[in-house]
């Protein structure tokens, strides 16, 4: 049995004491959560939320990582810099990064094997654009952005990855990918994971499904076969849509 995972991605939104507000209002409105709830805060909010979810039912994840351990990087963040703020899962690859911050399958391989070798939960983003999409060029690129990821990856480790399919144009569009669209695609991701491991590989590894996932979208995503959960963008900020999504 695969584990269902609902992950708030805030993006650049939230400071301090936004967190704060934000975190004691959610909390107790997610306690009896069936699924495994995560919120990715900004870093400059990792450290007050890793507090304030202590005993909580809520765990922590990260918006980025570096692929080295430490030196001169300005800027960067490093593995254990998260390890000690208590983060369990690491986006990686998120489309945002890949379009403005140079972000490349090659750097998403390297970042995925270091938080495997942090025991981190990569979240692996992947996704077509809207134009890879008309061209009829999904597969294709949804196949290059996984075998790259997953280079080098051994079957072991590669259970420990979530797969996000985020498709780029539907992410903060309002224009979410049917479900059923949705459930194809992942199961198409499946394949192509089976292809590069095996069967048992692909049956085990949680996809999440993301963009524009609303309150009234979450039921029909989370009752499709091959969708495990998902990574909210917009809804993840609004205390009572996150509540209601969580609690589908
Ligand atoms: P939206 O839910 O705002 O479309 O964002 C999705 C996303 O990018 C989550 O990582």
């Amino acid at each position: 049995m695969r584990k269902n995972i609902i992950m708030g991605n805030w993006k650049m939104h939230f400071t301090i004491e936004e967190t704060e507000e934000f975190l004691n209002s959610l909390l107790p409105k997610v306690k009896n959560a069936k699924t495994e709830v995560v919120v990715c805060p900004p870093f400059t909010s990792l450290a007050l939320s890793s507090n304030i979810l202590k005993g909580s039912n809520v765990k922590l994840g990260a918006q980025n990582v570096h692929f080295e351990e430490k030196g001169a990087f300005t800027g960067e963040i490093s593995p254990n810099m998260l390890k000690n703020l208590g983060v369990s899962y690491i986006i990686i690859g998120h489309s945002e990064r890949r379009m403005y911050f140079g972000e490349t399958d090659e750097t998403v391989n390297k970042k995925i094997h270091m938080c495997l070798k942090h025991k981190f939960n990569p979240v692996l983003c992947v996704g077509e654009s809207l134009e890879e999409k008309e061209s009829n060029n999904m597969e294709k690129v949804l196949t290059r952005q996984i075998e790259k990821a997953f280079f080098n990856i051994s079957e072991e480790d590669a259970k420990k990855v979530v797969i996000a399919y985020e498709p780029i144009w539907a992410i903060g569009t309002g224009k979410t990918a049917t479900s059923f669209d949705a459930d194809n695609i992942i199961s198409f991701i499946r394949k192509v994971i089976s292809g590069i491991y095996n069967k048992e590989v692909s049956e085990n590894i949680v996809m999440l499904y993301g963009g524009s996932v609303k309150p009234n979208t979450i039921k029909e995503q989370m009752s499709m076969e091959n969708i495990d959960g998902a990574l909210v963008g917009g809804a993840s900020i609004v205390v009572e849509d996150f509540e209601r999504i969580v609690n589908f």
